[in-house]
This record gives C-alpha cells, sequence and structure tokens, in this order.
C-alpha cells in the first residue's frame, strides 16, 4: 500500500520534467533532453575561505569528490571540519572562494536569476532543528516553495497531499509545528523538500536532534525516498551507524582536506585515515588514554601482542567472565564495562584487552558474546 502510494506520489511530484529542463536552460532556446530524476555533484577543486573583519577562515580546500547520481552519499567528519560549508555549496547558500561545483555537470556559479531558483527547486534541502515557520500550519509550511514560485493554487493543494501522505503526515494538513513531535516536524522538512521535485537532498545532522527509535524511522523514510523517488541524497551526520544504516559512499573530511572517500562498506572494513579511524571508534571511547593513543589496526604494528576486544551482551549471553578469560588461557584484562540488568537480562559491552601467545591466532570469538568487535592491538 505504502508503494501504491508513493508511486502515485512518484509521478505526481515530477510532472513538470520537461518545464525544469526548459528553466534550466535559463532562457537558451532549443529543446535539451528531460532531467534525469537523480543528480550528480561534483567538486572540482573546491576551496573555500571565510573572510571578515575577524580574520580568515579556510573551511575548504582542494576537494576533489563526485557524488554519484541516484545513491545515498554520507559526509562525516569532526565538528569544524568543513561539512556544512561544502554542503552549502551545492545549493549556493555558499560560493566556492576556489574550484567548481558540478550540478548534473553544470557550473553553479554560472547560474544566476531564474536558474539559481531552479537550481534550488532541483536541490531540496533539510536542517537539524527543521527551520519550519511556527506560526504557518504543516500545510503552509509545505507550500511555501510552491507559493513563492507562483504555483496555481489547485496544483499546490494536489502537491502538498502528496508529499504528507508520502512522508506519513495526513490528517496533519492544519496543525501547528508547535503540536508536532521531533520526528513529525522532521517529517514536514523532508515533505517541504521534496514538493518541488528536487533530484538531490540535502540533509544537514537531520537527524540529530531526535532520539534513536524517532531516527531509525527518519533514516528509512530517506532510505525510502531515495529508493522510490530515485533522487540522491547528501547527508552529514556525526552518528557513524546513520552511514552504516544508509549511505552507500562515505566522504571524510578532516580540517577542511578529504581524508578519504569511497563505498563504506571498503572505507569503514579498512579505514585507512586517522581522522576516520577516530570516528569509528566511538566503542573505544572506554579505551584508558594510554592504551587508545597505542592502538594499533594491524597486528604486525603493535609492540605487545594484545587485542583489545569490545563485546556486546543484548540479554540473550550473560557475560560469562570464566569463559572469557579461559579462552585467552587466563590473559585477560576488564578495561572498560557498561551493563544493565533489563527483566533479569544484561544487556551493555564489556571491553577486554586479552593477551596472545606469539603467532597465535585470535580465532572466532562468536560464541563469546552476541557481538565482539576487535578495535585493534596494543
Ligand atoms: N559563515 C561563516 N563565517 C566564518 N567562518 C565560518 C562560517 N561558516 C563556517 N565557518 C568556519 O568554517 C569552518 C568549517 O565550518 P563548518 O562547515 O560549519 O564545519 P562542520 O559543519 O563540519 O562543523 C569552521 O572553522 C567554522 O567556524
Ligand atoms: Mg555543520
Amino acid at each position: 500500500m505504502v508503494g501504491q502510494t508513493i508511486a502515485l506520489a512518484r509521478r505526481s511530484l515530477f510532472p513538470a520534467a520537461a518545464d525544469r529542463a526548459v528553466s534550466r536552460v535559463r532562457g537558451a532556446a532549443g529543446a535539451r533532453p528531460a532531467p534525469r530524476r537523480a543528480g550528480s555533484v561534483r567538486f572540482e577543486g573546491v576551496g573555500k575561505t571565510y573572510r571578515s573583519a575577524a580574520g580568515e577562515v579556510r573551511a575548504l580546500a582542494g576537494i576533489d569528490v563526485a557524488v554519484p547520481e541516484g545513491g545515498i552519499f554520507g559526509i562525516i567528519g569532526r565538528s569544524g571540519a568543513g561539512k556544512s560549508s561544502l554542503l552549502r555549496l551545492v545549493n549556493r547558500l555558499e560560493s566556492p572562494t576556489e574550484g567548481r561545483v558540478l550540478v548534473d555537470g553544470e557550473d553553479v556559479a554560472t547560474f544566476d536569476g531564474e536558474a539559481l531558483i531552479a537550481l534550488r527547486r532541483r536541490v531540496g534541502m533539510i536542517f537539524q532543528h527543521f527551520n519550519l515557520l511556527s506560526a504557518k500550519t504543516v500545510r503552509d509550511n509545505v507550500a511555501l516553495p510552491l507559493r513563492v514560485s507562483g504555483v496555481p493554487g489547485p496544483e499546490i493543494a494536489r502537491r502538498v497531499d502528496d508529499v504528507l501522505r508520502l512522508v506519513g503526515l495526513e490528517g496533519k494538513h492544519d496543525a501547528h509545528p508547535s503540536r508536532l513531535s521531533g520526528g513529525q516536524k522532521q517529517r514536514v522538512g523532508i515533505a517541504r523538500a521534496l514538493v518541488s521535485g528536487p533530484e538531490i537532498l540535502l540533509c544537514d545532522e537531520a537527524t540529530s536532534a531526535l532520539d534513536p527509535e524517532t531516527t531509525l524511522q527518519i533514516l528509512t523514510l530517506l532510505k525510502d525516498i531515495n529508493r522510490r523517488l530515485g533522487l540522491t541524497i547528501v547527508l552529514i551526520t556525526h552518528e557513524m551507524s546513520v552511514i552504516r544504516e544508509i549511505c552507500d559512499h562515505v566522504l571524510v573530511l578532516d580540517r577542511g582536506r578529504v581524508a578519504e572517500t569511497g563505498p563504506v562498506w571498503q572505507v569503514f572494513g579498512d579505514p585507512r585515515h586517522d581522522a576516520t579511524r577516530a570516528l569509528l571508534q566511538p566503542l573505544a571511547r572506554g579505551l584508558p588514554e594510554d592504551l587508545a593513543g597505542r592502538l594499533r589496526p594491524d597486528r604486525r604494528l603493535a609492540q605487545a601482542e594484545e587485542a583489545v576486544i569490545a563485546l556486546r551482551f543484548t540479554g540473550a549471553t550473560e557475560p560469562d567472565l570464566a569463559a572469557l578469560a579461559g579462552r585467552f588461557g587466563g590473559a585477560l584484562r576488564l578495561l572498560d564495562a557498561t551493563l544493565d540488568r533489563i527483566d533479569g537480562h544484561s544487556q551493555g559491552r564489556l571491553l577486554v584487552a586479552a593477551r596472545l601467545a606469539p603467532g597465535e591466532p585470535l580465532g572466532d570469538l562468536s560464541a563469546l558474546a552476541q557481538e565482539t568487535r576487535v578495535l585493534g592491538y596494543v
């Protein structure tokens, strides 16, 4: 049923492909092929320096990255790494100080007037704090981009209905944002971003203000939208689990530069850059500093032959310390533990350091806990 609804929405949300193609040629005569439903983005030698009376901030430098069309592309990096600056170049909320940003092969710096308005229709955006107008109803918030671009009333009503159904907010037309939960507010944000039928959806920390359960629902919705509407999503997050859940590609920014980029399975499976490793180790937070500093991804690089292992218990198995220690001949140190007892089940994680005999294989750890992960070696 949801599928049908979305299929319907797809048809009516993108009724004017030809119109958009025309507006994209900026008044030039002659036809162009209808735009793809999913947009592509390319950053070519992009740099961004903010200049103010207070001085200069070099936010981005030497960015050469292609965002493939149709996928979900994640951007991660520490606070201040330049993630938002990069995203805001795509819809020209900011302009680069060097290099070019190409959307569907066209340099966005060349867009002006009508073409810039058309670009903003093709590139929707959602925000961490939703940016809804509190004095307006859900309907009016979502309708706003269409009103601004002079779409006729009946057409607006139809498209607002479609997107609200798409994001699961049918019946909420007349509610005010203050009456909605965080998840519902973000759904309104998504509906407003989709109502113009964009090819690209930019999400800046869109789930950071939400609880884990609502985060999951919004991510599921974004993934659904990506698959069914076939648009490209570029998403900033500080939650690695978000990347793992829904992204195909990831870009790691470090102090304004590309640390690494590639398919998620590759970057997360074999992180090459220290910035990536640091981001990927929220589990290592309980690690004493002396160990964290010495942790090496490869056993051959470690000084002692000690594996640092995170074990997760979900309640199905008890953390059996004797069995754990026995597995490593008694040479086991407990580094950190968080365990809750919920309804008679132990849930949480242990962080241990296990000494290995030289050359001894680590072997299969799956019997020790619900999930085991070797964080590295010291
Ligand atoms: N409008 C601005 N004026 C001046 N400096 C800015 C502006 N926006 C961002 N910056 C600076 O640029 C750097 C990158 O910021 P930002 O792109 O927001 O990073 P992130 O989103 O990764 O936290 C930071 O040092 C930030 O302080
Ligand atoms: Mg930011």
